[in-house]
């Protein structure tokens, strides 16, 4: 165990708040991990050059070292010391200047020597983004290094969200906690690469395909199914492969068009779950709430504003744990914009059972 500095931020710009990230930075430039906010979610940060620091990250997280983590930069000038020469084309430059800052990373080849091979767990490639939260652009700027930050949550457990998140899961474990409060789109980046002039989304997150699509309209984009993303040889994501998110009940997810017999058959399914001596759980949306009884019942944003659902849902999987739930059943959503990214998570979390009605 070691001792946690937590400090508390606000994001206008008060002094304390530039005394708290100061001192924040200053840990990441000795090599200390530091959790941060982002727009996605709280980050687990550390000098990406220094592979001591970073293996820290791994040891904190209990992550599995082939998976490689996320390089975080505070502006575009950063790049060219990170990445090869000419590697960026019309392409990317056109993406950066539409969603940096912002939910979107971008694999491009890796400069050799510039940064930890820890960092790209071997690869060529680096995952790379400027986040969209200004008490990330801060820290960034003040420690003046590209800062490799995965998710600041324990391995498998669902992202963290709010402070309290990263508090739960690695108190004791890393040098700082800045708590700038809730982060806002709540899942992660969406991971995209080119090859060949075609663009791959390795994972799906804050950014959707189809605002890629809106900045590239003549692009081919190919967005990997879940379960076809452990199985296919084309790029992909490592950290994909992993069962992630996971409450600690055992949840399977729930679909079909017609709400009815979904609700119905869900209602049957916890009810006997209820007669086995489970204690029960049911994810559900604010306009659907009430019609479910189980030990207990979250609303996780609203069907009619999918990003409230994103916003809301790391948060949700936590509560089924807090209160020590054993058997929980989610409803599924749309595929549609952000609703890719929610149930890419959503599967991961339920080991991919889904229910189709
Ligand atoms: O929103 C986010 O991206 C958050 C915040 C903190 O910025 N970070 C985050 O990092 O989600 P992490 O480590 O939890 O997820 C990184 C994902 C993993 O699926 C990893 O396999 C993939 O990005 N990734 C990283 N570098 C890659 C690379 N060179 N090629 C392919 N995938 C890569
Ligand atoms: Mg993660």
């Amino acid at each position: 165990m070691i001792v946690t500095t937590y400090w508390h931020v606000e994001q206008s710009e008060q002094s304390e708040s530039a005394q708290a990230i100061a001192e924040a930075a200053s840990l990441l430039r000795q090599g200390e991990t530091v959790a941060f906010p982002t727009e996605t979610v709280y980050g687990l940060g550390a000098d990406a050059t220094n592979t001591e620091a970073v293996l820290q990250i791994f040891a904190a997280k209990g992550r599995p070292s082939d998976n490689p983590l996320i390089v975080h930069i505070a502006d575009t000038t950063q790049l060219s010391g990170l990445v090869q020469p000419d590697s960026i084309t019309a392409h990317h430059q056109a993406l950066m200047k539409a969603f940096w800052p912002g939910p979107l990373t971008i694999v491009l080849p890796v400069l050799a020597g510039s940064l930890s091979p820890f960092v790209t767990a071997g690869l060529q490639t680096v995952g790379i983004r400027i986040p969209d939260h200004p008490v990330a652009l801060q820290l960034l700027r003040e420690a003046g290094l590209p800062i490799a930050a995965p998710s600041a949550n324990s391995s498998g457990r669902p992202s963290p969200t709010w402070a309290s998140h990263v508090r739960e899961d690695l108190d004791g474990q890393i040098g700082g906690i800045v708590d700038g409060g809730a982060t806002g789109v709540g899942v992660e980046s969406t991971v995209i690469q080119l090859v060949e002039g075609e663009l791959y989304v390795l994972r799906p997150g804050g950014v959707t395909a189809e605002q890629l699509q809106g900045v590239l309209p003549e692009m081919r984009i190919h967005v990997a199914e879940p379960t076809e993303v452990a199985a296919a040889d084309t790029p992909r994501a490592p950290g994909m492969k992993y069962t992630h998110y996971a409450p600690k009940g055992h949840m399977h997810i729930v679909q079909g068009d017609d709400y009815r017999e979904v609700s119905a058959w869900i209602q049957r399914d916890i009810d006997a779950a209820k007669a086995r001596g489970e204690s029960t759980g049911i994810l559900t949306f604010e306009e659907r709430i009430s019609g479910y009884r189980a030990d207990l019942v979250v609303a996780c944003g609203s069907l009619s504003q999918p990003e409230t659902i994103a916003r809301e849902l790391y948060a949700a999987l936590r509560t089924f744990d807090h209160k020590g739930i054993s058997y929980i059943v989610a409803e599924g959503v749309s595929d549609a914009g952000i609703g890719s990214a929610i149930m890419n998570r959503l599967l991961k979390a339920a080991g991919h059972e889904r229910i189709r009605l």
